[in-house]
């Protein structure tokens, strides 16, 4: 049993914290926002992740899991300290690392014996070797404590599995002492054979942007074959089924769609390519993966318009506004980026979302919100599906088909099959579903 503070609970930093508590640890989950600190006092969840609940309600009641606003108290008492901050993009692209770099110093201020200070936030190469720097700096000589990089790969809405069930854990470090702790930590995993990557704080940091950049790669190549796929006639569903079968490609992240959006792989591809333009090298499928997916999401409202025309003073209803299903999170959304696209070129829009209304109300003007699926159809020209929840794929068709202005639907994550859908009397456009030519 370790005495760990996590710093930073967002996303990564509430579900490593409750997920370390339920270890067995004794966590502290700190934050500077007191607002946040005191919904997660009161029992609530700042954002929306099946299970958080439970395991949070669970860790506090057993005493292993408690929130605070006074850092320097939690650092003092804790043998592990995890960064958990946000690394937002600049307008370059670069990554704001200043709320990472400001923690290190409020580590280096208050450690008090031995203390491993782990990077939990995605930052570029290098910033392992920073953070020591500030805080060798900022203590004196006999100050004890080593730099480790233990980079996350949770995907929002299924975040408490991703970690009790990992691919693989990493941790990075050079010092023995700290790696031995580390894997402790990791120990309950060992019993699900979870492999561990061993390896330095830089190795580590390069594994987090390169996993990513090359599940983004996958999402933006399958994507380009779907455009193809609409040119020549052919399937990219059957396509992207076949390819997947061969193990040495694997079927996830094949699923072609309106480009990939979220918190992570818009901003840490882009974050790659700084790190590599620092270094002087191309990185250039990574290049092409960032245009491929902006291009795409472009299509989708060139698909719109394709199927209804100039969408000046069009309603279009959209189904879905997150940026994948099981999550309110709507960052880089591609639902958002299209909707604002349709708005430009004068279209007015109606939409639901199961969970992400209240955060698409904060970044989106003149949409009108629905309750539900079939009221975002009443006089839309098409209904746009931009997100595939579960409750979008058994729909009553004919009650939309009614509802409709014209019975016109863009079905950008292939939910629907074209060949039902035209028996059904729709105009329907899917992603790479090509027709095959008449023989
Ligand atoms: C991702 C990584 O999976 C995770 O390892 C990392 O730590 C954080 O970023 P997340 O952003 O939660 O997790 O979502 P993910 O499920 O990976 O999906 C990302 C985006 O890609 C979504 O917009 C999704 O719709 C899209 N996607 C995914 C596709 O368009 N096609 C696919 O085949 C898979």
């Amino acid at each position: 049993m370790r005495q760990i503070t996590m710093v930073g609970t967002g996303y990564v930093g509430l579900v490593t914290g409750a997920c370390l508590a339920d270890f067995g640890n004794q966590v502290i989950c700190g934050d500077v926002d007191e607002d946040k600190i005191a919904i997660l006092e009161r029992g609530e969840i700042p954002f929306y992740e099946p299970g958080l609940r439970e395991l949070v309600d669970r860790n506090r009641q057993k005493g292993r899991l408690r929130f605070s606003t006074d850092i320097p108290d939690s650092i003092r008492r804790s043998d592990i300290i995890f960064i958990a901050v946000g690394t937002p993009m600049e307008d370059d692209g670069g990554v704001d690392l200043s709320a990472v770099m400001a923690v290190a110093q409020t580590i280096a201020d208050h450690l008090e014996g031995y203390t491993i200070v782990v990077n939990k936030s995605t930052v570029p190469v290098g910033t392992g070797a920073r953070v020591r720097e500030i805080i060798r700096q900022r203590t004196n000589d006999e100050a004890e404590f080593d730099v480790v990089s233990n980079p996350e790969f949770l995907r929002e809405g299924s975040a408490i599995r991703d970690f009790t069930h990992p691919d693989r854990v990493v941790i990075g470090t050079s010092s023995p002492r700290a790696m031995k702790i580390m894997s402790e930590i990791y120990r309950p995993l060992y019993l699900i054979e979870t492999p561990i990557v061993r390896t330095t704080v830089e190795t580590a940091e390069m594994i987090k942007y390169a996993s990513n950049a090359f599940l983004a790669t996958k999402i933006s190549f399958i994507n380009e074959v779907a455009n193809l796929c609409e040119q020549v006639g052919a399937d990219v569903q059957v396509v992207a089924k076949a390819v997947g079968l061969d193990g040495r490609i694997g079927p996830k992240f094949l699923h072609a769609g309106p480009g990939y959006g979220g918190s992570c792989f818009p901003k840490d591809t882009v974050g790659f390519l700084k790190v590599a333009e620092a270094a002087g090298s191309g990185l250039e499928i990574v290049q092409a993966a960032v245009r491929v997916n902006h291009q795409q999401r472009r299509r989708m409202v060139q698909k719109v318009s394709d199927a209804v025309g100039d969408l000046k003073g069009k309603t279009i209803g959209v189904l879905g506004l997150s940026f994948k299903p099981r999550t309110d999170d709507v960052r880089e959304a591609p639902a958002i980026h299209v909707i604002r696209d349709m708005q430009e070129k004068g279209a007015s829009i109606r939409a639901y979302d199961p969970a992400a209304m209240d955060n698409a109300r904060k970044i989106l003007n003149g949409v009108e919100y629905c309750d539900d699926a079939y009221s975002v159809c009443r006089g839309a020209h098409a209904l746009v599906f931009m997100t595939e929840w579960n409750e979008f794929r058994e729909l009553d068709l004919m009650r939309i088909k009614e509802l409709l202005e014209e019975p016109v639907i863009i079905d950008t994550r292939n939910i629907y099959e074209p060949e039902d859908m035209s028996q059904l009397g729709f105009r329907y456009t899917g992603v790479g579903r090509g027709r095959p030519r008449p023989a």
